[in-house]
């Protein structure tokens, strides 16, 4: 506590009061004040034990850095123009007094791990240093991030901090979106993306550095990057490879890359209390809902980051915290809420950099971006809910789902790590100390061991890697993994059965996209309807986002999204439809409006969709319409998805034809009423059941027909005479 505004110790003081103040009258006497404001928001508070410490890693010399701090912090109170300001900024940075030894390391050394906490100022700071030391003379400076929305806005961070236009000298090129151009030589990259560039530019030829930054989350793309770069290193000896970690198991990444030199920026972490709940928790969104309410009527100032598993979970907690605050602003203070998960539009990112106004609190709710990818400024405040939304793949079955997943031990303590940045913090664990002692493991399980592979053998078969199984992985992924991939890429057609690559796999290599659809793209052509396909593709990438359903006007939701699955056609006609209705429109705001429709999802699928359109273009699919025809429609789908076949049961639910596994139509599917006996899907998300979602009927002759290699007469059998459940919706639908 003594680091606490040493500057000012009033102020603490002030603020302390401030918040005895609002304790006590939160419980006025021990017992809660009738008809008050504070007993509404808190009404169920949630008792929470303190256990554990995570402590300060101040391992300079303390005194002369809070000198230094505070010198810092006066030089920065006293710049006046931006320009000063943003100097004072970036000389605070915990990098920065080792900027010019770093440059020396990287000057003797061309392979070299960094290993700084998050915040240091590693992804915003070292791309400039090497600037400004010349290494843009020799070409661009590449970082790759394992995130999108990492990528764009640390770019628009230094673009800021340079003063230039971001797109000019810095960029960043994430799918679907390249802001870069001729003069850029600062280039941010999602990991995937640098993957794609190999493809054309195998040697990395127009950088002079690479830097693998965020190594430390061991993405399917950086591990299969670590591969790739360290090759090239060999006779690229000009190249300078910077791996970058936040965390301290650096020696893994040494031991990969020849022994490089570590190079190591101590940190200046302030100590964090940790607490845990009493109890479990079964609602952990209302847990974390109640908790951000307890602290902002019981703690100091101070921003507060919750960990969520996605989007939906934090629009959901967003909706919350505003109902539960509503009107109290004056008396409470005013609670500034921001989301952050990985679609977020662009021009609600900036709000989570812009400081907190004066007596207001602001309340990041993030996915687990917020872990080390994205820093935000002043969190005292950290609210752990444990959990991520991870891949899960089983090799066996061929399913792959995103499943809500324990984080690792080591992600726990990240989370907390990002309440003491700046000041003391507290965490507050939505789980209890045995939980965490007793069910989380120790380290979080490289994506690469725990996910389809398709997409990377696919991209690594026609970079001409064909020895996979010797490919240097850091960490293998499982061999049957690997054979489940060659399997389905040869069932798609990209490879032969010398598992070698062919012209329709070449093509599919070339689009930014998942194996299934990409041979779903190229094989609309032949139907007739690319452009349709384009269309379906399109708004298949937006997600669940599309239709949205208000509470209270559930049944006029209903029945606007119901419009769009008239004769039953499936999900993938009816995104169709919903896109082209509203093209018809002109693309306005009221259609969205009137069909219940999410105006932003929208716009990004046109944004996809003419992206897409160029990507076809490049692999030379011709653009074909003939609207009307679902059938071919329906065929393109299977062509890509006949894996995601699945068979109605007496049940009424489903069994994917190959693998056998149950499976229920999710309920946002159009075809929940009429359960048609033969369907593909475009994914399976686990929640309460195994559902499938984004689902399409389909004739099982088709299988055989277009997936000989994986389907045979008796696999689509339909037993005949057996009496399969009737939809009940289905003359209401059809009429
Ligand atoms: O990469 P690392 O975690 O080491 O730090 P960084 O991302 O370079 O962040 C350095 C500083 O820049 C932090 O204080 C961030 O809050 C700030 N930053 C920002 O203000 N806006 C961004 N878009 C990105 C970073
Ligand atoms: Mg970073």
């Amino acid at each position: 506590p003594e680091e606490e505004d040493e500057a000012t110790p009033w102020k603490v003081q002030e603020r302390w009061e401030d918040a005895q103040a609002r304790k006590s009258r939160l419980k006025p006497g021990g017992g809660k004040a009738r008809g008050d404001e504070y007993e509404l928001i808190t009404e169920d508070q949630i008792e929470f034990i303190k256990h554990e410490y995570l402590t300060g890693e101040r391992d300079v010399d303390e005194e002369s850095e809070d000198e230094r701090e505070r010198e810092q912090r006066e030089r920065m109170e006293r710049a006046k123009t931006k320009k000063e300001k943003i100097r004072a900024e970036r000389a605070a940075l915990p990098i920065y007094p080792y900027r010019d030894e770093l440059l020396d390391a990287i000057e003797k050394h061309q392979v070299l791990i960094i290993v700084a906490e998050t915040g240091a100022g590693k992804t915003t700071q070292i791309p400039q240093y090497l600037m400004e030391a010349g290494y843009s003379n020799m070409g661009k400076i590449g970082c790759t991030q394992p995130r999108r929305v990492a990528a764009m806005s640390v770019a628009a961070r230094v673009a800021q901090e340079m003063d230039v236009k971001l797109g000019g000298e810095v960029g960043y090129s994430i799918r679907f979106e390249d802001c870069t151009s001729d003069k850029t030589v600062i280039k941010y990259m999602t990991d995937g993306m640098l993957l794609r560039e190999f493809l054309g530019e195998p040697d990395l030829a127009t950088y002079s550095v690479m830097i693998i930054d965020e190594a430390h989350e061991r993405t399917l793309s950086t591990d299969v990057l670590f591969g790739l770069v360290k090759d090239i290193t060999r006779f690229r000896e000009d190249l300078k490879l910077l791996i970058s970690s936040a965390t301290l198991d650096a020696e893994k990444f040494s031991d990969y890359f020849d022994n490089a030199p570590i190079f190591k920026v101590p940190g200046r972490r302030y100590p964090v209390d940790i607490m845990y709940t009493k109890a479990p928790e079964a609602d952990y969104v209302d847990a974390a809902v109640v908790t951000v309410l307890q602290i902002h009527v019981t703690q100091p100032t101070g921003d507060i980051l919750v960990f969520l598993t996605g989007q939906e979970e934090i629009e959901n907690a967003e909706e919350a915290l505003k109902e539960r605050t509503r009107g109290k602003g004056s008396k409470i203070g005013e609670l500034m809420v921001c989301p952050i998960y990985a679609n977020l539009p662009t021009d609600l990112q900036a709000k989570i950099f812009e400081p907190t106004p004066e007596g207001a609190r602001k309340v990041v709710l993030a996915t687990n971006i917020a872990e080390t990818s994205v820093t935000i400024d002043g969190i005292r405040y950290v609210i752990d809910t444990g959990l991520v939304k991870q891949n899960s793949y089983n090799p066996r079955s061929g399913m792959e789902q995103l499943l809500v997943t324990p984080v690792s031990k080591a992600a726990a303590q990240q989370r907390a790590g990002r309440a003491g940045r700046t000041a003391p913090g507290k965490c507050y664990r939505l789980y209890t100390a045995w939980s965490y002692e007793h069910e989380l493991e120790d380290n979080t399980i490289p994506e690469i061991q725990r996910t389809n592979l398709g997409n990377v053998v696919l991209m690594l078969k026609s970079l001409g890697i064909n020895d996979l199984v010797g490919f240097d992985f850091m960490d293998p992924p499982p061999s049957e993994t690997l054979i489940r991939a060659l399997e389905q890429l040869y069932a798609l057609g990209a490879l032969n059965d010398r598992g070698e690559l062919t012209k329709l796999g070449r093509r599919m290599a070339e689009l930014p996209l998942d194996p299934m659809l990409s041979k779903t793209l190229i094989a609309s052509e032949a139907g007739g309807v690319s452009e349709e396909i384009a269309t379906v593709c399109a708004m298949l990438s937006v997600g669940s986002a599309v239709f949205y359903r208000p509470k209270d006007k559930a049944i006029h939701a209903d029945s606007a999204h119901a419009a769009f699955h008239r004769g039953d056609v499936g999900d993938h006609v009816a995104l169709m439809n919903v896109y082209n209705a509203w093209a018809e429109t002109d693309f306005s705001q009221h259609f969205c409006y009137e069909n219940f429709v999410q105006e932003r999802a929208m716009k990004r699928a046109r944004d996809i969709r003419d992206q897409l359109v160029g990507l076809m273009e490049r692999v030379e699919v011709e653009m074909v319409s003939d609207v009307d025809n679902h059938d071919a429609i329906r065929k393109a789908v299977t062509a890509g998805f006949f894996y995601h076949a699945a068979q109605l049961q007496k049940d009424g639910s489903y069994k994917t034809v190959k693998n056998r596994q149950t499976v229920h139509l999710h309920p946002s599917s159009g075809l929940r009423e009429v359960l048609p006996r033969w369907v593909v899907y475009h994914e399976l998300v686990l929640t309460s059941k195994e559902y499938v979602r984004g689902v399409s009927e389909i004739k099982p002759e088709w299988l055989v027909e277009i997936a000989p290699h994986y389907y045979d007469k008796k696999d689509v059998r339909d037993e005949a005479g057996k009496k399969m459940p009737k939809g009940k919706g289905r003359a209401s639908m059809t009429a």
